[in-house]
This record gives structure tokens, sequence and C-alpha cells, in this order.
């Protein structure tokens, strides 16, 4: 993984960091209003009918708490939870294991679902709809189908493309809720309540300007939140203000708009080298000399969404706004020999 303040993706140990920092229930959680009504309701309705909860699906980028939530509606319904992960999975058996060591109304937490090999989703389907496995045993002439009761249990998907989903897999959701960038605002109280719990004294004017370059992610919201506690430390600073976060956050390299050296990068590489666009993000990995699918999970999604960027059927284009952020002339052309 690349070396950067501002992926939405957790570090190693990141979570584990991080974990005093989530929220544990409904009433704790900060944004995402209309998933959390969903959410609210469908718990409430499965715990008065005293059922197991409906199999959930949570899209998004990543960072914006999908994980979280995934302990939340545990929490809630009262059950435990049992974590993996799609590309954990490798085998049939390693999930079958796991569904049958699982208690009744559990929740089986799949991050990055739409990586789970098709040999171990062909299980999970009759898993998730019927709470059983079939499986045949003696192959050939005595070819028998035994059939594995499994407990009713809850499947919380994560994924950060949900259209690499096959029909299947998603049509057996019953909810599918999209997370969406935080607001500035959602994300200054996310800061002050984790300064609370990191026992820093952050001014409101701070929070807000952390939230700013936070691009929309509490995840590094947090992060940055705690490398500005570092630097006021170091700087004998005793409460973090506007001046000091903004000076911490220049150092990080982290700017205004919440662009790191990659964003830059990749912006300044669709300008330059490809005349603002359009180009494809392939052409664009190669020129970088990064991973596809790090562009398309970590830096296109919010460039997307603060109209930095546009995707067409031709390829990706750099915006106006882009061209003005990144100091180029608003046709992309600034007047230089192609590099
Ligand atoms: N910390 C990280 N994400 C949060 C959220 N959505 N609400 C409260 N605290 C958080």
């Amino acid at each position: 993984m690349r070396e950067s303040i501002v992926t939405g993706e957790a570090a190693p140990g990141e979570e584990r960091e991080f974990a005093g920092l989530r929220p544990g229930r409904f009433d704790d959680y900060i944004g995402q209003d209309r998933v959390l009504e969903n959410l609210r309701i469908a718990v409430q309705a499965a715990l008065e009918r005293n059922e197991p909860l409906d199999h959930i699906l949570l899209h998004g980028p990543p960072g914006l708490g999908k994980t979280t939530l995934a302990h939340v509606i545990a929490a809630e319904m009262g059950t435990e939870i049992v974590v993996t992960s799609g590309p954990a999975l490798e085998r049939a058996a390693d999930l079958v294991g796991i569904l049958t060591n699982l208690r009744h109304g559990a929740v089986l937490f799949i991050d990055e679902i739409h990586r789970l090999p098709r040999i171990v989703e062909e299980y999970l389907y009759p898993g998730m709809e019927d709470f059983g496995i079939d499986f045949v045993i003696d192959p050939g002439p005595h070819a028998r189908s035994v059939r594995l009761e499994l407990a009713r249990f809850t499947v919380v998907g994560a994924t950060t493309r949900a259209g690499l989903l096959t029909g299947p897999l998603r049509d057996r959701f019953g909810l599918s809720l999209h997370l969406e960038f935080y607001g500035v605002e959602d994300l200054a109280r996310i800061v002050k309540r984790s300064s609370g719990i990191l026992g820093v004294s952050v001014t409101p004017e701070a929070s807000r300007t952390i939230a700013l370059r936070s691009r929309g992610t509490p995840r590094i919201a947090n992060r940055l939140l705690r490398r500005i506690r570092d630097f006021a430390q170091v700087a004998r600073r005793d409460r973090i203000d506007e001046l000091t976060s903004i000076e911490a956050m220049d150092i990080s390299g982290v700017d205004e708009a919440g662009l790191d050296s990659l964003d830059r990068r990749y912006l300044t590489a669709v300008i330059r080298q490809y005349n603002g666009g359009p180009v494809g993000v392939s052409a664009i990995a190669a020129t970088l000399n990064e991973e596809r699918d790090t562009l398309i999970d970590m830096v296109e999604p919010f460039l997307l969404a603060e109209g930095f960027l546009n995707r067409t059927s031709r390829g990706r284009m750099a915006t106006p706004k882009a061209c003005r952020h990144m100091g180029f002339p608003e046709d992309g052309d600034d007047g230089r020999l192609p590099l």
C-alpha cells in the first residue's frame, strides 16, 4: 500500500489503534443519517419479532465506517460478531467451517465481499437463503446428497465495489445501503468526539479545518487528528488551534482541499500528459506507476465527488476546478511542451 495520510484504506494495525475511537452503538454514531435510519428500523423490527436480522450489504468508499457499522449492528442486536473477508476465504471448507460454528442470530461480517472466490460464493448462497449446505458424498454411482443444517445467521457484507458482486449474491441481501462521503459538519463533530476520547483539546475552528481536509472520511479525520496531536505535543502547544492544525497538516502534505501527493500527481498527469483527458484509468496507473485498483478505490471517488474529475465513456477528464486547483490554465494547456 502506498505511504499516504489520506488513503481511506486502513494501514496495518490501524484498525486496532482506532478501535477506541469507534462508536459502539447507534446513538454514538455521527452522520450517514439515511443509512442509520434504515438500520434502526430493521434492528427494532427484528428484535420485536425475536428473529435474526435480514442480510445487509454495505457499500461505499473505504474509511466511511462499514466495519464499524457491522459491529454496531451486532451490539444493537445483542449478538456475537464473527469477522472475515473475501480474500481470507480461499476454499469452500474455510467458509463451511465458519458457518457451522455460528450461533443462532450471529452476525457474520464479510469485508471485501466482492473478492470472495466464486467457488466459495456458491456455498454461501444456500447458506444465506435456506440456512443449510448440501454436500455430495461418495461421488459416482453411489453419490448421495447430505444436508448440513445451519443456525440462522445474518451476513453483513461490505464492499467498495458493489458493481463487482455477482447478481445472485447481490440478490440475497434484504437490505443494500450505500455510504456517502461525510459532510464537513459531521466530520467536525467526529473530530471533537475523537479528541475527547484521546484527551486533547481542539478548538472548534481547528475541528472544522481538520474536517475540511479529511476528504469526507472519518478514518482520515482520525488519522490527521493523531498526527496533529503529535505535532502539538512536540511543539509544546497545550491545545490544537487552527494555526497548529494547519501547520501540522501542511507538514503531512495534505492541502486545503484534502488532496495528498498522489491525488495531485494524478491530476497533474491527466492535465499535463493527457491534455486534461479523456484518458483511461489503466494509462494513468501506468504513468504514475500505481495499481489501477488503488486509483479506482482510493483516489478517484473523492476527486469525482468533489468535482475535480469527470468520468466519461471515453475516459477520465480533469475539470476546470482541477486545473485551477493545480495552478494550470482551465483548458488544461499550460503552454509547455509535453513531458
Ligand atoms: N469515528 C469514526 N467514525 C465515526 C462516526 N461515524 N461517528 C462517531 N465517531 C466516529
